[in-house]
Protein backbone atom coordinates (compact mmCIF):
# COMPACT_ATOMS: atom_id res chain seq x y z
CA UNK A 1 0.00 0.00 0.00
CA UNK A 2 1.33 3.41 -0.71
CA UNK A 3 -0.24 6.88 0.29
CA UNK A 4 -2.93 6.76 -2.35
CA UNK A 5 -4.13 3.45 -0.98
CA UNK A 6 -3.13 1.90 -3.95
CA UNK A 7 -0.91 -1.66 -4.17
CA UNK A 8 2.61 -1.16 -5.51
CA UNK A 9 2.11 -3.12 -8.10
CA UNK A 10 -1.63 -1.77 -9.30
CA UNK A 11 -1.18 -0.66 -12.78
CA UNK A 12 -1.42 3.66 -12.72
CA UNK A 13 -3.25 5.66 -15.11
CA UNK A 14 -2.45 8.64 -15.59
CA UNK A 15 -5.71 11.52 -15.33
CA UNK A 16 -6.50 13.29 -18.32
CA UNK A 17 -8.40 15.97 -16.21
CA UNK A 18 -5.36 18.05 -16.11
CA UNK A 19 -5.04 18.19 -19.63
CA UNK A 20 -8.52 18.47 -20.30
CA UNK A 21 -8.86 21.06 -17.93
CA UNK A 22 -5.38 23.10 -19.47
CA UNK A 23 -7.66 22.73 -23.28
CA UNK A 24 -10.18 23.86 -21.90
CA UNK A 25 -8.69 27.21 -20.37
CA UNK A 26 -6.74 27.96 -23.89
CA UNK A 27 -9.85 27.55 -25.77
CA UNK A 28 -11.74 30.26 -23.38
CA UNK A 29 -8.90 32.74 -23.33
CA UNK A 30 -8.17 32.34 -26.66
CA UNK A 31 -11.76 32.80 -27.83
CA UNK A 32 -11.93 35.72 -25.06
CA UNK A 33 -9.33 37.55 -26.72
CA UNK A 34 -10.35 37.15 -30.30
CA UNK A 35 -13.53 38.56 -29.48
CA UNK A 36 -12.04 41.64 -27.84
CA UNK A 37 -9.10 41.94 -30.68
CA UNK A 38 -12.45 42.29 -33.06
CA UNK A 39 -13.98 44.61 -31.21
CA UNK A 40 -11.20 47.08 -30.95
CA UNK A 41 -10.48 46.56 -34.24
CA UNK A 42 -14.13 47.42 -36.22
CA UNK A 43 -15.93 50.02 -34.35
CA UNK A 44 -19.27 51.16 -35.77
CA UNK A 45 -21.54 54.09 -35.81
CA UNK A 46 -25.49 53.79 -36.31
CA UNK A 47 -26.15 56.90 -38.69
CA UNK A 48 -29.23 58.40 -40.31
CA UNK A 49 -28.85 60.12 -43.61
CA UNK A 50 -31.05 63.45 -43.39
CA UNK A 51 -32.25 64.88 -46.52
CA UNK A 52 -29.52 66.06 -48.49
CA UNK A 53 -28.85 69.37 -50.82
CA UNK A 54 -27.74 68.35 -54.50
CA UNK A 55 -23.82 69.35 -53.51
CA UNK A 56 -24.32 66.95 -50.38
CA UNK A 57 -25.12 64.07 -52.56
CA UNK A 58 -22.21 64.38 -54.88
CA UNK A 59 -20.43 64.12 -51.43
CA UNK A 60 -22.45 61.08 -50.64
CA UNK A 61 -21.01 59.65 -53.85
CA UNK A 62 -17.69 60.67 -53.76
CA UNK A 63 -17.35 59.38 -50.10
CA UNK A 64 -18.38 56.24 -51.38
CA UNK A 65 -15.01 56.19 -54.23
CA UNK A 66 -12.65 57.74 -51.96
CA UNK A 67 -13.17 57.06 -48.18
CA UNK A 68 -15.61 54.32 -47.51
CA UNK A 69 -13.23 51.43 -48.38
CA UNK A 70 -11.59 52.86 -44.48
CA UNK A 71 -14.32 54.92 -43.02
CA UNK A 72 -17.29 52.58 -43.98
CA UNK A 73 -20.67 53.21 -45.41
CA UNK A 74 -21.40 56.91 -45.15
CA UNK A 75 -18.79 57.36 -42.12
CA UNK A 76 -20.40 54.43 -40.65
CA UNK A 77 -17.15 52.90 -39.67
CA UNK A 78 -16.86 48.87 -39.12
CA UNK A 79 -14.38 48.27 -41.42
CA UNK A 80 -10.54 47.15 -40.45
CA UNK A 81 -8.80 50.43 -41.81
CA UNK A 82 -10.31 53.19 -40.43
CA UNK A 83 -12.59 54.45 -38.03
CA UNK A 84 -16.20 55.69 -37.87
CA UNK A 85 -16.33 59.63 -38.89
CA UNK A 86 -20.12 59.89 -37.68
CA UNK A 87 -18.25 60.14 -34.25
CA UNK A 88 -17.78 62.67 -31.58
CA UNK A 89 -14.08 63.55 -32.12
CA UNK A 90 -15.21 64.53 -35.16
CA UNK A 91 -17.90 66.75 -34.92
CA UNK A 92 -17.19 70.57 -36.12
CA UNK A 93 -16.94 72.00 -32.53
CA UNK A 94 -14.38 69.74 -31.99
CA UNK A 95 -12.56 69.25 -35.38
CA UNK A 96 -13.26 72.37 -37.71
CA UNK A 97 -14.22 71.89 -41.22
CA UNK A 98 -10.12 73.46 -42.16
CA UNK A 99 -9.07 70.58 -40.69
CA UNK A 100 -11.17 68.19 -42.14
CA UNK A 101 -10.05 69.51 -45.25
CA UNK A 102 -6.40 69.41 -45.11
CA UNK A 103 -6.90 65.99 -43.26
CA UNK A 104 -8.54 65.14 -47.07
CA UNK A 105 -5.55 66.78 -48.54
CA UNK A 106 -2.53 65.49 -46.19
CA UNK A 107 -3.83 62.60 -45.07
CA UNK A 108 -2.37 61.55 -41.51
CA UNK A 109 -0.06 59.33 -39.54
CA UNK A 110 -1.47 57.24 -37.47
CA UNK A 111 -2.50 59.16 -33.94
CA UNK A 112 -5.99 58.28 -32.61
CA UNK A 113 -6.25 55.18 -33.54
CA UNK A 114 -4.68 51.59 -33.86
CA UNK A 115 -6.03 51.39 -37.91
CA UNK A 116 -2.33 52.97 -39.34
CA UNK A 117 -2.05 56.00 -41.47
CA UNK A 118 -4.34 57.64 -43.98
CA UNK A 119 -2.98 58.29 -47.17
CA UNK A 120 -3.89 61.67 -48.77
CA UNK A 121 -6.63 62.05 -50.88
CA UNK A 122 -5.18 63.53 -54.12
CA UNK A 123 -7.52 62.43 -56.57
CA UNK A 124 -10.10 65.00 -55.15
CA UNK A 125 -10.65 68.63 -56.54
CA UNK A 126 -11.11 71.43 -54.42
CA UNK A 127 -15.06 71.25 -54.71
CA UNK A 128 -15.03 67.97 -54.36
CA UNK A 129 -13.24 67.86 -51.09
CA UNK A 130 -16.15 70.84 -50.04
CA UNK A 131 -19.03 68.38 -50.91
CA UNK A 132 -17.70 65.20 -49.32
CA UNK A 133 -17.01 67.67 -46.21
CA UNK A 134 -20.85 69.05 -46.30
CA UNK A 135 -21.73 65.30 -46.54
CA UNK A 136 -20.07 63.91 -43.75
CA UNK A 137 -21.68 67.38 -41.41
CA UNK A 138 -24.87 66.69 -42.70
CA UNK A 139 -24.74 63.10 -41.56
CA UNK A 140 -22.96 63.79 -38.09
CA UNK A 141 -25.84 66.47 -37.55
CA UNK A 142 -28.92 63.94 -38.43
CA UNK A 143 -27.30 61.22 -36.46
CA UNK A 144 -26.77 63.25 -33.14
CA UNK A 145 -23.59 61.89 -31.98
CA UNK A 146 -22.97 64.78 -29.68
C1 LIG B 1 -6.76 53.87 -46.79
C2 LIG B 1 -7.67 54.19 -45.73
C3 LIG B 1 -8.29 55.56 -45.66
C4 LIG B 1 -8.93 56.27 -46.66
C5 LIG B 1 -9.15 55.88 -48.13
C6 LIG B 1 -9.41 57.48 -46.04
N1 LIG B 1 -9.05 57.52 -44.72
FE1 LIG B 1 -9.44 58.98 -43.38
N2 LIG B 1 -8.32 58.05 -41.98
C7 LIG B 1 -7.81 56.79 -42.09
C8 LIG B 1 -7.19 56.41 -40.84
C9 LIG B 1 -6.53 55.08 -40.54
C10 LIG B 1 -7.32 57.52 -39.97
C11 LIG B 1 -6.90 57.62 -38.49
C12 LIG B 1 -5.50 58.19 -38.26
C13 LIG B 1 -5.27 58.26 -36.75
O1 LIG B 1 -4.85 57.24 -36.16
O2 LIG B 1 -5.54 59.32 -36.16
C14 LIG B 1 -8.04 58.53 -40.72
C15 LIG B 1 -8.38 59.78 -40.22
C16 LIG B 1 -9.26 60.65 -40.83
C17 LIG B 1 -9.71 61.89 -40.26
C18 LIG B 1 -9.24 62.48 -38.92
C19 LIG B 1 -7.88 63.11 -39.12
C20 LIG B 1 -7.28 63.66 -37.85
O3 LIG B 1 -6.57 64.69 -37.96
O4 LIG B 1 -7.45 63.08 -36.76
C21 LIG B 1 -10.61 62.44 -41.14
C22 LIG B 1 -11.37 63.75 -40.99
C23 LIG B 1 -10.67 61.55 -42.28
N3 LIG B 1 -9.84 60.48 -42.06
C24 LIG B 1 -11.47 61.75 -43.38
C25 LIG B 1 -11.38 61.00 -44.55
C26 LIG B 1 -12.14 61.31 -45.75
C27 LIG B 1 -13.18 62.42 -45.87
C28 LIG B 1 -11.75 60.40 -46.68
C29 LIG B 1 -12.17 60.34 -48.14
C30 LIG B 1 -12.00 61.57 -48.92
C31 LIG B 1 -10.77 59.52 -46.06
N4 LIG B 1 -10.59 59.93 -44.77
C32 LIG B 1 -10.15 58.45 -46.70
C33 LIG B 1 -7.85 55.98 -43.21
C34 LIG B 1 -8.37 56.35 -44.44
Amino acid sequence: MDSQGLHPDAPRHKSPIKWMALVALSLVSLTTYAMWDQEKISIKASVTIPPLSASAQRGRAIFATACQECHGVDGAGGSRKGQPLIHPMYRDNQFPDFVFKKSIRDGKREKNWRFGPMPAIDTLTEQQIDEVTEFVRAVQNASGID
